[in-house]
């Protein structure tokens, strides 16, 4: 253990425009940055006029905003054509009647139009819901009805998952790409932005306003809504300042999908707040391509996850060797815990330090970090950034010395805190029932010298490849099967995921256990749901463990997996 917390990988002069954490703590105040924006002259604001039109207006509507590739286009947009093609879709959504607050759903893969629809609907006051691509019909209409969605930006791949008879609040369907014949009540995309003006007037909102709604798994109940409002660009704007390091000549490159909050917060926000250039890579993770990218478009910053570090470092030393990959200043890594090998393992092959950062869905933006300026401890979060207080509590609220581990909590409140989670209020107050502070649900110690270190979640939740699943919605996905008659799910800890998805089933009379059924079983929750939810491990068992109220006890399923004591089961049912 010891040595653990001992080993340090020092900030390197790249970092030295920065102050150094204690100074930059000491001297840190939010009105400072708050002063970056319009609203200090007109009080009112809306996040796609900073991040875009902003820029346009100081001169560099010129500038590259976005180098976007898949394979097949290969296209580069500046602040002034993003600037221009949203203004075009905004117009779209304010001709349909679409007004402020208002929930409108981006439903497609990371295209362009993806990002130009996210302005445009902002342009207009509209509360953006991302969706992820993967998602199948009951995941796509869980949170369509939960938000009631009034329109949805869509492509005719992914049409068919929108069940239109169960959404009686959708009204509009825009579907980029495809024929859309004139009375299938579907909206083209391209004739009605090409119909559009380039021209918009831009829906002024108070700070207080919203700005997207993101939805994520807890370990009960479906999917929840946590909702963001314009407030968080200023958390948004600074933290790409000094945990990004962004500057001017920056080419930035954010791995993650913005049906994630990394996607938009970091992957839309952080980014053209801050003026800088951004690459968007469309397609499959595949190592060769990723590093090609970074050659091809000479990539300063990259952002991305455990997982795909992992995937990277399996796919060997030498094909790194045949990317020029020396434009790389600076790397961070999100979303899941970051081993220290391959921590070290990053500063071999890449000569860069990779910099964890801890957030959530619900914090909005990066709040535990290895800020640029500060030695690296492999295996640790880092600290809380200038600006935000954290400690580990327990239950009680008691603040814990260091190496005690307990609740990872933050004190209240931060810039980009969420305000509500939608038609939940309880769900909400669960997270702030300890007075003063945020209760992040992650368990965590930290050290004499302040760095924070992740333990893993007191919940149920289940992190595989970084993406947050929640066992409830894949458990009442599996009992819609015809074969299962009860279903309980956990996290297995895997060494490239981080954990994958096992499902413990009982099946039904008159059904067998076999390797095929397991294959269909996995399948039904694939065509379901999504792809990232399917169990990738099933065990059939006669029966589950369950409380005497009848909920299935996973801390039981979980000790049997990993042969561990099963603890109390003074409440489990005969
Ligand atoms: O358990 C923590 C883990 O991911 C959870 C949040 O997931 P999500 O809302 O999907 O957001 C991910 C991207 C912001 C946390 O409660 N997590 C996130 N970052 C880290 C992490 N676990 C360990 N180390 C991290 N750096």
């Amino acid at each position: 253990m010891v040595n653990l917390h001992q080993e340090r990988i020092p900030a390197t002069a790249a970092n030295s425009h920065l102050k150094q954490y204690d100074e930059a703590v000491a001297s840190f105040s939010w009105e400072e940055v708050e002063k970056q924006f319009s609203w200090h002259t007109t009080g009112k604001v809306n996040m796609a006029y900073e991040a875009i039109d902003r820029h346009v207006e100081a001169g560099k509507g010129d500038k590259a905003a976005l180098h976007y590739s898949d394979g097949v286009r290969d296209e580069t947009y500046t602040f002034r054509d993003l600037a221009k093609l949203s203004n075009r879709f905004a117009n779209v959504l304010g001709k349909l009647g679409i007004t402020m607050g208002e929930r409108v759903f981006i439903f497609m893969p990371r295209t362009p139009e993806l990002y130009a629809s996210v302005l445009g609907a902002l342009k207009i006051g509209a509360v953006v819901g991302p969706l992820f691509e993967a998602f199948m019909e009951t995941a796509v209409k869980d949170r369509l009805q939960d938000s009631g969605a009034v329109a949805i930006v869509t492509t005719p791949a992914l049409l068919p998952r929108i069940k239109r008879e169960e959404l009686p609040l959708l009204k509009h369907i825009i579907v980029y790409g495809g024929d859309i014949p004139e009375d299938s009540g579907l909206i083209s995309y391209k004739d009605a932005v090409n119909e559009a003006s380039d021209q918009a007037d831009i829906v002024w909102l108070d700070r207080e306003d919203g700005l997207i709604l993101h939805y994520t798994s807890g370990s009960t109940g479906k999917p929840k809504g946590v909702f963001h409002v314009q407030n968080a660009m200023v958390q948004h704007y600074y933290t790409g300042r000094i945990v990004l390091d962004l500057r001017e000549d920056d080419v930035y490159w954010c791995t993650a999908d913005p049906g994630w909050v990394t996607g938009t917060s970091y992957g839309i926000f952080a980014p053209w707040l801050n003026a800088v250039t951004m690459v968007v890579r469309g397609g499959r993770f595949s190592p060769g391509d990723w590093y090609g990218v970074i050659q091809k478009y000479g990539v300063t910053v990259w952002y991305s996850a455990p997982t795909a570090f992992r995937m990277l470092m399996g796919a060997g030393d030498h094909l790194v060797k045949d990317y020029d990959l020396s434009s790389l200043r600076h790397v961070l890594s999100v979303g899941e815990p970051l081993n220290p090998e391959v921590v070290r393992w990053g500063l071999k092959v890449y000569g860069q330090r990779i910099h964890d950062t801890w957030w959530m869905t619900e914090t909005g933006a990066q709040l535990i970090c290895n800020y640029p300026a500060m030695d690296i401890k492999p295996g640790s979060m880092g600290k809380p950034i200038p600006g935000v207080k954290a400690a580990i509590i327990d239950d009680g609220g008691n603040v814990l010395p260091p190496y005690r581990m307990g609740n990872l909590a933050i004190a209240v409140p931060w810039p980009s805190m969420m305000r509500k989670v939608w038609n939940n209020e309880s769900k909400y107050s669960e997270y702030f029932r300890i007075k003063g502070w945020y209760v992040s649900g992650d368990s965590a110690y930290m050290d004499e010298d302040g760095y924070f270190w992740f333990q893993g979640r007191i919940d149920d939740v289940i992190n595989t490849s970084g993406e947050r699943v929640g066992p409830f919605e894949v458990e009442s996905k599996l009992v819609e099967h015809p074969a299962v008659a009860e279903a309980g799910v956990i996290g297995k800890p895997d060494p490239v995921r981080g954990e994958i998805i096992k499902a413990f089933i009982a099946l039904r009379e008159g059904f067998q256990p076999s390797e095929e059924l397991k294959k269909d079983i996995s399948s039904f929750v694939k065509a379901g749901l999504s792809a990232h939810a399917a169990p990738r491990e099933i065990e059939f068992k006669d029966k589950l463990p369950k409380t005497r109220s009848g909920k299935i006890m996973r801390r039981v399923l979980k000790a049997w997996e990993l042969d561990l004591p099963t603890g109390d089961l003074s409440t489990i049912e005969d």
